[in-house]
């Protein structure tokens, strides 16, 4: 048994032990609530959660304004709606034990009215907000407004010293702490700066000194740091705990914390997740944010490595390098690539990748009519649920914009959506972190077993 000490956060002393927030709808008030009635910390995701009928059945997102801004205002009403829904679930299920948090991603669509619209009519249910994807510098001024504590999740000491000397040295006292999210080993989107390399990843105990020691100038050597990201068995972390050159801390499961009995997704990624191994994870740039994630490797990751892979450059008047007419779109217009470009571009014709793409960057993508297709619906569908969004070019700031769209992306709403839901975990994105395998290799799970909440903390509290 290790000895971890309870620890203050959110104002109650609970288990130093936090559920990583996961949307869409992976993480809600049923695993959040588990959470906190064992004594540690739930995190319910406030991305597009769910809200539910009297019933309690859920109620299908879906959106019917006929233009980008006005399904933009029902995506916010919804998350609202949503949002309230779940903290109610996770505080009757918590009965009053723990702590109840709430995770948002920074650059979804409308996060500062969700965020007033759901503590204006839940402040009471909700302990702690953490929040990342971003540099949410308003965060501890709207979490301050409500007394609730808040958590920016950052990657590094830099990032926080940044969100610190511009807005938080003004709203210290409901910082509740500081999630640590190793960039190279965490689920989910990551915080990899431009000057890190994804293939290269660093040792996290550097980095995590590094923050204390900002903090400590900012005189925040007492708050907790939350470490999460190839969190898995405690007993390889002893010694991290009681160390002071790293202070209190606390650890975040967001990965390990998927197969609990109140996951909604335990029955259906089950036999995914214990099927991989060392390496089935993969950290990519394919998200519509703009961030890196990290997700299995599976048939809806190939697509879109697969798709990427097709691609020439091409330049709008004929060269010395670019001879060879393509026609492209509806309308027939005329590209100019190269000769070698050329052959290969014959090959994907004849392989059924007839139709090209312009993309951002100046190429031409190849892809199949039915694909091509499901991207050009996908994109004329999109509700606007992110703040900026690269797949669709729909940016909230200039409502309903006319940004090229990159048809190398893909729509993280409709996607995460399916696979919250009863979508098959091959064919959608399924988020995971870098020790996912793990899963197969500890022989908690044989057999089948998928534990409860308080099973998994009982257990993490034995160091395995
Ligand atoms: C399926 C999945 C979805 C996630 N979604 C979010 C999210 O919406 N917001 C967030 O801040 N972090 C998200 N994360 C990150 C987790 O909250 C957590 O910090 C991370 O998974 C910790 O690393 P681990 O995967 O090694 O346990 C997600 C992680 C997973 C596995
Ligand atoms: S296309 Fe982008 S902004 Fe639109 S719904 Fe999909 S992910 Fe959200």
């Amino acid at each position: 048994m290790l000895s971890l000490k309870p620890l203050m956060i959110s104002g109650a002393e609970v288990l130093p032990l936090i559920e990583g927030g996961k949307g869409i709808s992976i993480s809600t008030g049923e695993t959040c609530g588990a959470w906190a009635r064992a004594g540690a910390v739930g995190t319910f995701s406030a991305v597009n959660a769910d809200a539910l009928t009297p019933e309690k059945h859920i109620i299908p997102q879906l959106f019917t304004g006929t233009t980008r801004s006005e399904r933009y205002k029902e995506v916010i009403l919804q998350a609202i709606k949503g949002g309230i829904a779940q903290a109610k679930i996770a505080h009757e299920t918590a009965q009053g034990r723990g702590r109840i948090h709430m995770n948002v991603l920074w650059e979804m669509a409308g996060t500062e009215e969700i965020l007033h619209g759901i503590f204006s009519r839940a402040k009471e249910l909700i302990h702690g907000i953490t929040c990342g994807a971003g540099m949410p510098y308003k965060l501890a001024e709207i979490a301050t407004q409500y007394g609730i504590y808040y958590y920016p999740i950052v990657s590094s000491a830099r990032a926080f010293r940044a969100l610190y000397k511009r807005a938080y040295h003004r709203f210290c006292a409901l910082l509740g702490g500081v999630v640590y999210e190793d960039p190279w080993r965490a689920g989910g989107h990551n915080g990899l700066s431009h000057s890190e390399d994804a293939a290269v990843p660093e040792p996290p105990y550097p980095r995590v000194v590094a923050l204390r020691e900002v903090m400590r100038e900012c005189g925040l050597g007492t708050i907790p740091i939350i470490v999460a990201g190839g969190v898995w068995w405690l007993s390889e972390w002893t010694d991290w705990i009681d160390n002071p050159e790293i202070g209190p801390i606390a650890f975040q499961f967001g990965t390990r914390s998927l197969l609990t009995q109140e996951s909604p997704t335990a029955d259906a990624w089950y036999k995914t997740l214990l099927s991989l191994t060392k390496g089935d994870v993969k950290t990519t740039a394919f998200s519509p944010t703009g961030f890196y994630s990290s997700a299995v490797n599976n048939a809806f990751l190939s697509e879109l490595q697969d798709r990427s892979s097709r691609q020439v450059s091409y330049q709008e008047t004929s060269s010395d390098t670019c001879t060879e007419p393509i026609h492209v779109g509806a309308r027939g217009s005329i590209a100019y690539v190269s000769a070698a470009d050329k052959a290969h571009i014959n090959a994907w014709i004849a392989a059924g990748y007839t139709i090209p793409l312009r993309t951002p960057e100046h190429t031409l993508m190849f892809v199949t009519p039915q694909k091509a297709l499901t991207i050009k619906s996908d994109q004329a569908t999109c509700s606007g649920c992110l703040s900026a969004c690269r797949f669709s070019g729909w940016c909230q700031s200039e409502q309903d914009s006319t940004r090229p769209p990159d048809p190398r992306s893909f729509c993280i709403q409709k996607t995460l959506q399916a696979v919250a839901h009863g979508g098959n975990p091959d064919a959608e994105l399924v988020f995971a972190g870098d020790n996912a395998y793990r899963f197969a290799e500890d022989p908690y799970y044989d057999n089948g077993f998928v534990p409860s909440t308080q099973q998994l903390i009982d257990r993490l509290q034995t160091g395995f």
